[in-house]
């Protein structure tokens, strides 16, 4: 894998708008080694997984009520939400570096990976910041944690990345990888892939937003999905702007994808 070069002014801890930190080339090939296989295998896959979910179960994890999406999603087996979880897998190596290409500071950085599943989105975060950074995933299903702290994770140079996990719900107030309270202001970055948009109404986001806000530093980035069937983009736009956040841009992995993930910084850093 080629090295990507990162962009000069390391230790500033400004948000850059420089030089993209990584080029499409390397994206695809990290992808390309860590999925194995195409968009329609992994879709396939997919719809295998739920239909047998669904049969077993007889829970729908597409819930934005999150009591139901969390009882669906602790109904699974890990192998059923592996293959549930195919398609967004695939989407994650797309909208990730989409939405924080050029936005990152240079120094290594603190971040954390809301309903980080099994650590899809984990992997590409962790690949995507600069080297040195700490990265927590916090997770309802403690299976899928355990999972998710079972991975290799590594940055864009191959490095090991400073990946933890814990099993808790976003809904209560985010602690770090010692257990403690994540200190008002002290984060970089917080990412969600998956789960904002879908699986939370409007008042539970209310919540989630708010310790979002709470944690981030004037300037950090929130990378939050949104979807038409739950909270669509205007409104999850709206919803972080009331808490002082200005949209700085949004992705999708593809045309077809209901999934958009919106760039919002919290307003007060340098830009
Ligand atoms: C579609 S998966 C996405 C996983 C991961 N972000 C990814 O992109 O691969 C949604 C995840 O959200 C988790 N989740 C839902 N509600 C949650 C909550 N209140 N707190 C923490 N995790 C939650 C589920 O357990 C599930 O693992």
């Amino acid at each position: 894998m080629t090295p990507p070069s990162w962009p000069p002014g390391a230790g500033r801890g400004i948000i850059s708008i420089m030089e993209a930190a990584w080029t499409d080339d390397s994206v695809r090939r990290a992808a390309r080694g860590r999925l194995k296989k195409g968009i329609v295998r992994l879709f396939l896959e997919q719809a295998r997984a739920e239909a047998a979910a669904a049969v077993r179960s007889r829970l729908s994890f597409r819930s934005s009520r999150n009591p139901d999406a969390v009882r669906a999603y602790c109904a699974m087996t890990q192998a059923e939400f592996e293959g549930i979880n195919a398609r967004q897998r695939w989407a994650n190596w797309r909208t990730i570096p989409k939405t924080l290409r050029g936005r990152l500071p240079s120094r290594p950085c603190r971040a954390l990976d809301l309903c980080s599943g099994a650590g899809h989105s984990t992997e590409v975060l962790a690949w995507c910041l600069p080297p040195g950074s700490t990265l927590v995933g916090l997770e309802f299903n403690p299976a899928f944690a355990d999972a998710a702290a079972a991975r290799d994770y590594r940055d864009a140079t191959g490095g090991p990345a400073r990946v933890f996990f814990r099993a808790q719900s976003v809904l209560d107030p985010f602690l770090d990888e010692r257990g403690l309270l994540v200190a008002a202001g002290s984060v970089d970055v917080v990412n969600s892939s998956g789960a904002l948009g879908l699986h939370f109404d409007r008042a539970a986001l209310g919540v989630v937003a708010d310790e979002i806000s709470r944690v981030l530093r004037p300037g950090g980035l929130a990378a939050v999905d949104s979807c038409p069937k739950g909270i669509g983009p205007d409104e999850m736009s709206e919803l972080f702007a009331a808490r002082g956040f200005t949209e700085a841009g949004r992705a999708r992995s593809c045309f077809l994808d209901r999934f958009t993930q919106l760039c919002l910084v919290k307003n007060g850093g340098f830009s």
